[in-house]
């Protein structure tokens, strides 16, 4: 799919919720994915940790591109890695369809959103929960989505940084409706309301879909929490 394509798909199933793949079932990967598709889930996001940009390693282009030969959901790539520049190729030459960056390993990241989309990509740019939300709003225009943490990135199953909802606030008028705005770390059953009441449209979920056996139910509850509280804050 083309770029465009890719984004108008994901805006026209917004609230997403996006499953983690950092706390599932490693040894039952294919498993572990027609279970999420048949639980509804639009898209899976793939945390890519380098073991220096973040004090954790997980997984690289290799074990997505087996991902990528067994289904045909959108892959929303998160690199937590220090030089994204260096294998943003063997990333998009996999098939993941948003790669996204941190701000905060690329200073000024123009030169790398505009490579990922003129790759046929979406690009996407990070910020950390110490990161200002300003700091990212001159490189918006280069941007299909911008994620906000809302924990220090690393490891999932951490509590939720309430100081994400004023950013989501700040950034959501800017985003605006041709974008994702996706939110990331402790999102569960407690915390998506007021993260989608905030203007959050996409929301990585971990522990809250791994940690339940039935992840049918569990992306489902989710998304009837996400899409009440923002039904709710449109009508105030
Ligand atoms: C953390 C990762 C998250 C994480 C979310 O660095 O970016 O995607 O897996 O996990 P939970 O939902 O458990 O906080
Ligand atoms: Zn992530």
């Amino acid at each position: 799919m083309t770029r465009p394509a890719v984004l108008s798909r994901l805006l026209s199933g917004t609230p997403l919720i996006a499953p983690s793949m950092l706390k599932c079932d490693f040894a039952n990967l294919h498993r572990e994915v027609e279970l999420l598709e048949s639980a509804g889930a639009k898209l899976l996001h793939l945390d890519v940790m380098d073991g220096h940009f973040v004090p954790n390693l997980s997984y690289g282009a290799p074990v997505i591109k087996s991902l990528r030969a067994i289904t045909s959901l959108p892959f929303d790539a998160h690199l937590m890695i220090s030089d994204p520049g260096r294998y943003l190729d063997d990333f998009l030459n996999v098939g993941c369809d948003v790669l996204t960056i941190h701000i905060e390993a690329v200073p000024k990241p123009t030169d790398l959103l505009r490579r990922i989309r003129q790759q046929g990509a979406c690009a996407g740019l990070a910020l950390n929960p110490k990161t200002p939300a300003e700091a990212i709003l001159p490189y918006i225009g280069d941007c299909d989505l911008v994620l906000v943490m809302s924990v220090e990135p690393g490891f999932g199953g951490q509590k939720f940084i309430p100081s994400a909802l004023d950013k989501l606030r700040f950034l959501a008028p800017h985003v605006g409706k041709d974008r994702l705005l996706s939110v990331d770390g402790g999102i569960d059953l407690k915390t998506i309301g007021a993260a989608a009441a905030a203007g959050a449209t996409e929301f990585v979920c971990g522990s809250s879909i791994f940690d339940i056996p039935d992840y049918r139910q569990a992306v489902h509850n989710l998304l009837t929490a996400a899409g009440n509280a923002a039904v709710s804050a449109s009508s105030e």
